[in-house]
């Protein structure tokens, strides 16, 4: 299992305090197969990671530019990330996708960026609440999978996050049905593009303590990707040992 926790754009270097707990509490949880992850904002990247050497907390970034450097003001590439400390980075996250545009393409960009740098790319796809109302989420879904995992990527560094654009940040989730028929699907198109490579699909969207086990016990269910409950270390580590429960 991968517990993965995205920060978005909260905290800075004086609010640390939630990060020293979650170090301190990271062997509880960081076994039996689970690996745990945090994604604070680029500028807390090698803050971070430093202060995880001690720890089996691994830093991830939120997003990467899809070139190594150049004349991109105000955008980070995947080797800096890197070089800070990260193992890993997020990208196609549907606020990425909504707020600045992101389509498949720049998504496939940044998720080989990432791999280049020798980065885990956590891809991230899900439907809007009126692509599922409209009966169309895993086409919707699948459209994604297709245009943002290119077939050079590697599976072995690579997880796919499915993330229902309408359970983030509202405390809704879908059915553990729903997810189960989602990460089937995505399952079968993974199998397809690569095959014999056990990718992790992680589940995101209002993923708390009280629902995590209930959803990380969801066939296919990989791991969680985890946005407001990854700010507060006793929810966050609650979620891993459900993870390790599992
Ligand atoms: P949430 O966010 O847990 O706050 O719903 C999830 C995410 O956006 O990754």
């Amino acid at each position: 299992m991968l517990i993965a926790g995205n920060w978005k754009m909260n905290g800075d270097p004086n609010t640390l305090g939630e990060f020293g707990k979650m170090i301190a509490r990271a062997p509880e949880a960081a076994h039996n197969g689970v690996t745990l992850i945090v994604c604070p904002p680029a500028i807390l990247t090698a803050k971070c990671a430093e202060r995880a050497t001690v720890s089996p907390l691994e830093i991830g970034g939120q997003d990467c530019h899809p070139e190594p450097n150049g004349a991109h003001t105000g955008d980070i590439a995947a080797e800096m990330l890197a070089a800070c400390g990260a193992t890993t980075v997020i990208v196609g996250h549907s606020e990425r996708r909504a707020d600045h545009g992101e389509d498949d393409a720049l998504v496939a960009a940044k998720a080989t960026a990432a791999q280049r740098a020798g980065l885990r790319a956590i891809v991230c796809v899900g439907e809007t609440e009126a692509e599922r109302d409209a009966g169309n989420a895993e086409t919707v879904v699948n459209g994604q999978l297709a245009g943002s995992l290119p077939e050079t990527l590697d599976p072995a560094r690579l997880v796919v996050a499915y993330e229902p654009v309408w359970a983030i940040g509202t405390g809704r989730t879908p059915s553990t049905d729903d997810v189960a028929a989602m990460h089937a699907a995505i399952r079968k198109t993974l199998d397809a593009r690569f095959p014999g490579a056990a990718v992790p699909i992680l589940y995101g969207g209002s993923v708390k303590p009280s629902n995590a086990a209930e959803l990380l016990a969801v066939p296919e269910v990989g791991g969680a990707l985890i946005g407001g409950a990854s700010l507060k270390a006793d929810d966050f580590l609650a979620i891993a040992l459900a993870a390790v429960k599992n």
